[in-house]
């Protein structure tokens, strides 16, 4: 079974993909944290984000057994991965890993930007987890402060937009709702209320 989650940053789809792999004891893929861990290797190696040679070779390179690595989640290093993720050569160097992820039994959930629409586009349940840019940016600038970063909400708000913006204009893999994929908007609901919605939708599709 394959479940995919696709959203824009900070929508939940990350809480809720893991906790369906909980509840049924699936395998969870991350798959933001293979494109922040490009771009990771290219900060700390001083590298250019737009240098595509390089960004292609730690792609092809890449050490999945490292994705636990603090460093991932700080948001430079989730700005670069959407600069890197524009790369077509980077996108195509991390599929293969992403659909032998997604083939191991007994199945999995993966989030991302195009699980449904490329990566799995044969998954047994979609699912497109959106909140609006205000409700996404309040959400992580409490992670930021949780985590002492120094953050306006209005900062943050500014980089989710241009996040957004760059995500859904670029010309590879762009983030978009699949056409069979369910809408959950997240705006006013908390985890509860969405793993509830996420639930309903594995159960009218696989009956459980
Ligand atoms: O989800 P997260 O914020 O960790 O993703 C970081 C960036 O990686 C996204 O903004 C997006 O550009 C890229 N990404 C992608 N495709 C995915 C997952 C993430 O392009 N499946």
């Amino acid at each position: 079974m394959i479940i995919a989650l696709d959203g824009p940053a900070a929508s939940g789809k990350g809480t809720l993909s893991k906790r369906i792999a909980a509840h049924y004891g699936l395998h969870s893929l991350d798959t933001g944290l293979l494109y922040r861990a490009v771009a990771l290797s290219l900060l700390d190696r001083r590298l250019k984000l737009h240098d595509v040679w390089a960004a292609v070779a730690l792609a092809r390179t890449l050490d999945t057994a490292r994705l636990d690595d603090p460093d991932l989640r700080r948001a430079d290093v989730g700005e670069g991965a959407s600069v890197v993720a524009k790369i077509p050569e980077v996108r195509a160097a991390l599929l293969a890993y992403q659909r032998w992820f997604a083939g191991q039994s007994p199945g999995a959930v993966l989030d991302g930007r195009d699980i449904a629409t490329v990566v799995c586009p044969n998954a047994d349940v979609k699912i497109f987890v959106t909140a609006t840019p205000e409700a996404r940016a309040k959400r992580r600038h409490l992670e930021y402060q949780s985590r002492g970063l120094e953050m306006t909400e209005a900062e943050v708000l500014e980089l989710i937009l241009a996040r957004d913006a760059r995500d859904s204009g670029r010309a590879d893999a762009p983030l978009k709702q699949d056409g069979g994929a369910i809408l959950l908007d997240t705006t006013e609901l908390d985890i509860d209320a969405a793993f509830d919605v996420a639930v309903g939708e594995i159960k009218r599709k696989i009956g459980r």
